[in-house]
């Protein structure tokens, strides 16, 4: 293995990393998974504990994964092989390849709706229909063979595009600018959405927590809704991190990132959840529920044709700027372990991913009864990869972190720069020694039902 730093891409600027990376974490995570997650899972309840987690265990995961990106200035497995040799280490870095095969599969299929409803926005093809109606439609969308399958193919293509290019050239400028539009266009819509009449149960669905709706499981759904949001769990920051310079903050980029994907969540809930309630809809109605509700809204404002319009791009300009990130890391996989050149390396990634991604196509159609531990292919790969793989990941690069690193290389990596103060360091090596593994083990061995307290 030959260390290439110095033909390794990296980001240009403070600004640039910040972009990418909460680029990466916002996306349809946030807008689309996050609110019918949550409608499913109790709604306040389900939000207070998410909240929890980012804090307390997804930003020590954060850093970790920036701690060994940027030591080991490698790809998700390289990284660990770098700075284990010889050590069975490595084998997270594969489970977060693997994961990202699974994530990139399904997102990009939920990725491609988003291109349908911006032709149908440009066509006006949500104009005076019923709620009921705008469900059909939906319904008889996803439950198409060829519609579904070309956009995701278009939207395999779109980001395999950006990732031959180049990391950082385009979608460093492209998310600077479209990320802060994305924030405007959705506080439009929470201004709409809980200003309709019949609003207020949405609100206290949103935050009147019951806590009688926690269950093991609806905990560890909490939790692998904090990783998926943040890209934590699978290597993603490891390579991103890999791409950060030297003197950069890292402290700063993780509480940034954070800060602004939380955010986003929870407007992304204010602008549903009182629509959701307003309309009728059920907040626990699944994957549909924003595909179904917004337009709803949309019909319903002034201007309503530029505004879906405008929404439906910026959700696939967020799907985007998560779904490079996610290539990214089979990609640079490919390029450093298997000495493929980036293009090549992008197209077996690419085709390779498509054969699942496929299948969760046609799983809301010809394949809807083919199903594996009651999944159908969509939604194993969603489960599995977000309340499975992203915990365990994320389980093991903070014990990595803490127990075979050890705190001179975290200090290197976090404080010498200035970014965490010296003074926080014992704090971070106790959470992710102690409290963020036995967090995460205990709730995910309760949450699949292995313990049972
Ligand atoms: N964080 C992205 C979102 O919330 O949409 C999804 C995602 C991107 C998950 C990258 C995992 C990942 F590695």
């Amino acid at each position: 293995m030959a260390d290439l730093p110095s033909n390794r891409d990296s980001f240009g600027s403070k600004f640039g990393v910040i972009a990418a990376t909460a680029g990466s974490a916002i996306g349809l995570g946030n807008i689309w998974r996050f609110p019918y997650v949550a409608g499913e899972n109790g709604g306040a309840a389900f939000i207070i504990m998410y909240l929890g987690f980012i804090v307390a265990i997804g930003i020590p995961v954060m850093l970790s994964e920036f701690t060994i990106g940027r030591s080991a200035q490698k790809n998700a497995f390289g990284s660990f092989r770098k700075l284990a040799p010889r050590r069975p280490w490595y084998l997270i870095g594969l489970m977060g390849v693997v994961a990202a095969f699974m994530i990139l599969a399904f997102y990009t299929a939920v990725a491609g709706w988003t291109l349908e409803y911006i032709y149908q926005s440009v066509i006006n093809g949500f104009a005076s229909k019923s709620p009921e109606q705008l469900s059909g439609m939906y319904d008889s969308f996803i439950g198409g063979t060829w519609r579904p399958l070309l956009w995701f193919f278009v939207f395999m293509g779109l980001t395999a595009a950006i990732i031959m290019a180049g990391v950082q050239k385009g979608i460093e400028k492209y998310t600077k600018i479209l990320m802060p539009v994305l924030l405007i266009l959705l506080l439009a819509l929470v201004i709409r959405s809980v200003t309709l009449p019949g609003a207020e149960k949405g609100i206290a669905f949103l935050f009147q927590p019951d806590f009688s709706k926690i269950t093991p499981s609806t905990v560890l759904e909490a939790l692998g809704q904090a990783f998926f949001s943040l890209s934590i769990g699978m290597g993603t920051l490891i390579t991103y991190s890999s791409y950060i310079q030297k003197n950069d903050n890292l402290g700063t980029t993780a509480f940034s990132v954070a800060f602004a994907d939380t955010f986003i969540a929870i407007m992304a809930g204010l602008a549903i959840f009182p629509a959701v309630f307003a309309f009728g809809i059920e907040p626990g109605s699944g994957e549909g529920l924003v595909y179904i509700t917004l337009p709803n809204i949309f019909q319903q404002m002034p201007g309503g044709y530029f505004f879906s319009l405008m929404f439906f791009v910026l959700l696939g300009v967020a799907a985007l700027t998560s779904t490079i990130s996610v290539l990214e890391v089979i990609v640079a996989f490919f390029v450093e372990e298997l000495n493929l050149k980036r293009k090549a390396a992008t197209w077996l990634a690419t085709s390779s991913v498509s054969v699942l991604g496929i299948m969760c196509v046609l799983s809301s159609s010809s394949m809807s009864d083919f199903t594996i531990f009651g999944f159908t292919v969509f939604g194993l790969m969603d489960f599995a990869s977000a309340n499975i793989l992203l915990p365990l990941g994320g389980l093991f690069i903070v014990l990595f972190v803490a127990w075979f690193l050890g705190r001179d290389k975290v200090k290197i990596e976090l404080s010498n720069n200035g970014s965490l103060k010296a003074g926080y360091i014992p704090l971070f090596m106790f959470i992710i020694k102690f409290i963020a593994p036995l967090a995460i083990a205990f709730i995910f061995l309760q949450g699949v039902g292995l313990i049972n307290f």
